[in-house]
């Protein structure tokens, strides 16, 4: 279900397409449900369906294993009346798990616990006690025990004061067979204080009809939390973060604060990894054994091999090109590597230098303040302060190379197309415009002079 406005969010951003970890909201939902491995999945769309269908588009949701349809709910009139829009399409033979596109959290092995409790005849309920179960609908049970036979539920607006005090909630997640749920959704009317057809009277239905309603009852509330606000959100945020911060922990990954710690993508780590505070790794992300990242770095679509330092305050996005740093390389502070960016093995970048498509090897070096665009960097060349590469004429790139064991002085400009032969050495202060002879000092500046005796103006 992923019909609904999502009002608390004050965004016009549809409710489900909301980021968690990077990924909207539903692309969670979609990816659980895929892992059940369900037949299909039927997404019932609503408000901002055209946004929410290009956004489950089969290309745009990695991994998904089944075939996704969707069907439109116009008007919304509830949650029972979106389950009635998707049951037409779905075969009467088989179960089904009805998920809602704000609860992105709910784990695999819970829905098949769920699966196994409905067991193709039962109508099976995922439920948890709340400390505060103020909104949600009330599990109702014919008489006190925990364990006493579930009889309805009854929604937050429609309780009396003595159902109000019940803190077992309904999670808004169930299965059952889908041959029963189409006859009860037929039964449903909307005579209640919201005036919605409600999903959750399918449950006074069964039990007339004599169905067992079992309620498989968890206790964490991560599973079931809904999103509905920017607040909730930012909670459920945190809540993923620490998950995985404990389950990277748990394979030796020293994190220093897993409250300060954002993974919006995937994130491999080999042996002895240590991650400073505050950095946000985006899309894959590896990083070798030994890995040392410093505070407030940020690194997507990159490979690390080991033993590479990345200092505080670098900024790594590899985008679809990606970014490759060698073993033993020491990046930063301050550092930017772009798309193509690929450094060899113990390679130094320093403070304020930009990488972008170009290649570094082994040993080359660029301390401070550079640009590199489109080059291709022998071994042991140092690439002085303040140089760059021009690579863009206004029109087109062009390509920089320069071979091994070039030293290129301070506050270089390069105009490629440009190629510096091996050995070669560029006073510093050059603008070079010609490719320069292996083994020899390039000087391209104006002639120092002196006026003995000058007098500077004086006021
Ligand atoms: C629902 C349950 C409540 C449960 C709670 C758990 C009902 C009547 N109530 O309440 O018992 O405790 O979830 O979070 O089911 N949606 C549609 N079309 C609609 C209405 C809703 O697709 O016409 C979708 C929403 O986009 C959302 C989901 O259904 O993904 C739940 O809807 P919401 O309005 O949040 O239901 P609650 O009032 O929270
Ligand atoms: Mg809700």
């Amino acid at each position: 279900m992923a019909a609904g406005k999502g009002t608390r969010m004050k965004s016009k951003l549809p409710k489900v397409l909301h980021p968690l970890a990077g990924r909207p909201l539903i692309h969670h939902v979609l990816g659980t449900a895929s892992a059940l491995g369900a037949r299909s999945a039927v997404l019932v769309t609503g408000h901002g369906a055209e946004a929410v269908e290009a956004a489950c588009a089969p290309d745009r949701v990695a991994g998904n294993r089944f075939a996704l349809r969707f069907v439109r709910q116009e008007p919304q009139l509830g949650t029972g009346h979106a389950v009635q829009q998707a049951v037409p399409v779905l075969p009467d033979d088989g179960m089904v798990v009805v998920l809602s596109g704000d609860v992105p959290l709910t784990g695999v092995q819970t829905l098949h616990r769920l699966i196994a409790l409905c067991a193709g005849s039962k109508l099976a309920l995922l439920t948890l006690a709340l400390p505060d179960p103020s909104g949600y609908g009330r599990i109702v049970r014919a008489g006190q025990g925990s364990e006493a036979p579930v009889q309805r539920i009854v929604e937050q607006k429609d309780a009396s004061t003595e159902q109000l005090l019940i803190r077992e909630i309904y999670s808004g997640i169930m299965a059952l067979p889908t041959r029963l749920l189409k006859g009860w959704l037929a039964r449903l009317d909307n005579h209640n204080a919201q005036k919605e057809y409600y999903l959750t009277d399918i449950v006074k239905f069964a039990v007339a009809d004599g169905v067992a309603v079992l309620a498989h009852k968890i206790t964490d509330p991560v599973q079931v939390a809904g999103v509905n606000s920017p607040l909730q959100l930012a909670e459920l945020e945190r809540g993923f973060q620490q998950r995985l911060a404990v389950q990277l922990m748990e394979q030796g990954v020293r994190i220093v604060d897993p409250a300060r710690f954002d993974v919006r993508g995937s994130l491999q780590c080999g042996q002895d990894v240590a991650i400073d505070v505050n950095c946000v790794f985006e899309g894959a992300v590896t990083l070798g054994d030994d890995v040392a990242i410093g505070a407030n770095c940020v690194i997507a679509n990159a490979t690390i091999a080991a033993g590479a330092v990345i200092h505080p305050f670098t900024h790594i996005d590899g985008e679809k090109a990606g970014v490759t740093v060698g073993e033993g390389a020491m990046v930063g502070p301050f550092a930017r590597l772009r798309p193509g960016a690929v450094l060899g093995a113990q390679v130094h970048v320093g403070n304020f230098v930009e990488v972008k498509n170009s290649t570094l090897a082994k040993g080359a070096k660029a301390n401070h303040l550079a640009y590199l665009g489109d080059a291709t960097v022998g071994e042991r060349v140092n690439f002085g302060a303040g140089s760059i590469t021009a690579n863009y004429d206004g029109a087109h790139k062009h390509r920089t190379v320069i071979e091994a064991d070039v030293h290129v002085g301070s506050n270089c400009v390069l105009i490629a197309p440009l190629t510096l032969g091996a050995g070669g050495t560029v006073g510093g202060g050059s603008t070079i415009t010609k490719d320069t002879p292996p083994g020899a000092l390039s000087v391209a500046r104006g002639r120092q002079s002196t006026i003995a005796g000058w007098k500077r103006p004086a006021k």
